[in-house]
């Protein structure tokens, strides 16, 4: 028989260190990296020594309760606009909710609803959706801003990203969708395209952006910090047609420069 499960809290400057090295050398039943900075750990037995790392070891009781905890407790829907709400699929629609559902689950990449650079991004497309006949996602991280071009019926989606994780989490979240390791140049010209990346990313990535974009419906750009707006609109030459700041991040709207 092992010996009794029991519970421990690391804390200090180096309690993310301390789990790294737990990890290693010992079985571990449960790790907990809590909003404090501090570390619980649970296993059968005694805490083995650690070596000179910084941290404050302290016994805590073990509750049954503790064996419930998944780190998902205090997800919650994100209402983005009145009538577009994201939500993992562990935390049901609110009652009551008519509108577009995206419904992505946390953890596998970057684009889960929370970052404001998603939520500025989403607002935009959301206003200036014109139902395009098709879609391109530059940077799709966990394919949330895809996801919102098919759940309003658009059939012809792409994405892409320069992330293995990232591309493997969008095509789980959208089978039906073509997507691609790699920039905007490994897609083909689509009527809408969105790119929600860093500044630093959005001007490299401009040309091959421009590229796939046929200009028959908008473009979204986002991921820009204030003072970074004002230079990729340079780039572009032409004034936004409407924008969206949440947070510290700006996303814009450029108008289809083609008729359809
Ligand atoms: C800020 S996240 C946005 C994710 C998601 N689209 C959203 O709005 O939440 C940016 C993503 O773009 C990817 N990325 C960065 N530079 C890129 C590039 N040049 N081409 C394609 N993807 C890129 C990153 O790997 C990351 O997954």
């Amino acid at each position: 028989m092992s010996d009794p499960l029991r519970a421990f809290e690391l804390a200090g400057p180096a309690a993310a260190a301390a789990l790294d090295w737990l990890h290693v050398h010992c079985d571990l039943a449960g790790a907990l990296e809590r909003d404090d900075g501090a570390v619980q750990v649970w296993l059968h037995g005694a805490l083995p020594a650690l070596p000179a790392i910084a941290v404050t070891v302290r016994e805590l009781p073990v509750h049954a309760a503790d064996f419930e905890v998944t780190g998902l407790e205090h997800d919650r829907p994100i209402l983005v606009a009145a009538d577009l709400l994201v939500r993992p699929p562990w935390v049901e629609r609110p009652a009551g909710f008519r509108g577009v559902e995206l419904v992505v689950p946390r953890g596998n990449a970057f684009g889960s609803g929370e970052h404001a650079s998603t939520q500025a991004a989403l607002r935009c497309l959301h206003r200036a959706w014109d139902a395009p006949a098709s879609f391109a996602d530059v940077g799709t991280g966990s394919g949330i801003l895809a996801l919102y071009a098919a759940a309003r019926g658009c059939s012809q989606l792409q994405a892409c990203d320069i992330e293995a994780a990232a591309v493997v989490a969008a095509q789980a979240l959208l089978p039906q969708a073509t997507v691609r390791r790699g920039g905007a140049e490994v897609l083909s010209p689509a009527d809408c395209v969105v790119a929600n990346l860093t500044a630093a990313e959005l001007h490299a990535a401009l040309p091959a952006v421009l590229a796939c974009w046929r200009g028959r419906s908008p473009l979204v750009l986002g991921g820009m910090r204030a003072h970074e707006v004002a230079g990729v609109l340079e780039r572009l030459g032409t004034p936004p047609v409407d924008r969206e700041t949440i947070g510290a991040f700006t996303a814009i709207v450029m108008a289809p420069r083609t008729s359809r």
